[in-house]
């Protein structure tokens, strides 16, 4: 049995039956799920890659996978619809199938030795997050961390753990944090990620941006990131959105000649300016 299970986990197609083992309520429509199977993790991705997270007789989707530990994967995961509604509704304990890992994940190389940028917003530092850990995970391997990330209020930041107490601990490393807009209680930053990206002002020598927000952020972020002379190539970020069968097969992922979940999801900015303006 262990065997088959050994097999199963090496084959992206083939779900390994897990259990929820831990379930965070991150904002009032954000939970991140921990999953186990009998064999520990499913499958071990790299940082940026994805899931294939599955209910029986409700539906599956993609997910990126946030974060793993020894035994466990971790899907942070919104409130939008059937699938989403029925895993919220979970308990500890329940069972999903899970399979993966889809995609080609962050280009750790290109960022290996050099300082990192990472500009979140929302839902997108989830699979940033993954990269982030990694990072802190193999030190060594990398310079300066800098983390600017919002949310539309207080209440809609996820990981607030990490953001809050464990990055800003880590050495060599700078945390950034804002809302749109602030409550009672928030004495942090006011403001969009572009307003505060340009108030920080990180030089781009030896850096590597890498973006990933709602589309609205993101375009004025590569403004921000262009009048502070970031060139294309410095700059990486995800389509994981488009992700839905991974494998090449339902042809909704599609920009031009490319698939998304074949070539990417990550890309540099200098890759995608190479493709029709679909994204
Ligand atoms: S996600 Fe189905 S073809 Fe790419």
């Amino acid at each position: 049995m262990a065997q088959e299970m050994l097999k199963a986990s090496a084959n992206p197609l083939l779900p390994v039956v897990c259990k929820v083992t831990k379930i965070v309520d991150e904002t009032p429509d954000v939970k991140t799920f921990h999953v186990t199977s009998e064999n520990g993790k499913p499958f071990t991705p790299m940082p940026g890659q994805l899931g294939m997270v599955s209910l029986v007789d409700v539906g599956e989707a993609m997910f990126s996978v946030t974060s793993q530990g020894e035994d466990h994967l971790e899907f942070a995961i919104k409130r939008v619809g059937m699938l989403t509604d029925a895993l919220h509704e979970m308990e500890p304990g329940q069972e999903i199938a899970v399979r993966g890992p889809y995609g080609n994940g962050f280009p750790i190389d290109m960022c290996k030795g050099k300082d990192l940028l990472f500009i979140g917003g929302g839902i997108g530092l989830a699979p940033l997050r993954s990269l982030i850990n990694y990072c802190f995970e193999n030190r060594n391997d990398f310079g300066h961390i800098q983390i600017i990330y919002g949310s539309r209020s207080p209440a809609d930041l996820c990981f607030k753990d990490d953001i809050f107490n464990n990055w800003p601990k880590q050495e060599n490393t700078r945390v950034d944090i804002t809302v749109d807009k602030g409550d009672e209680n928030w004495t942090g930053n006011e403001g969009f990620v572009p307003q505060i990206l340009e108030e920080v002002n990180p030089s781009p020598e030896g850096k590597v941006a890498v973006v990933c927000g709602p589309p609205i952020m993101i375009k004025f972020v590569l403004q921000s990131l262009a009048k502070m002379n970031f060139t294309d190539d410095q700059i990486v970020t995800t389509l994981e959105m488009r992700m839905k069968c991974g494998i090449g097969k339902c042809g909704r992922c599609n920009i031009g000649s490319c698939y998304v979940c074949l070539d990417g999801p990550v890309f540099t900015l200098k890759q995608l300016n190479n493709m029709p303006n679909e994204y």
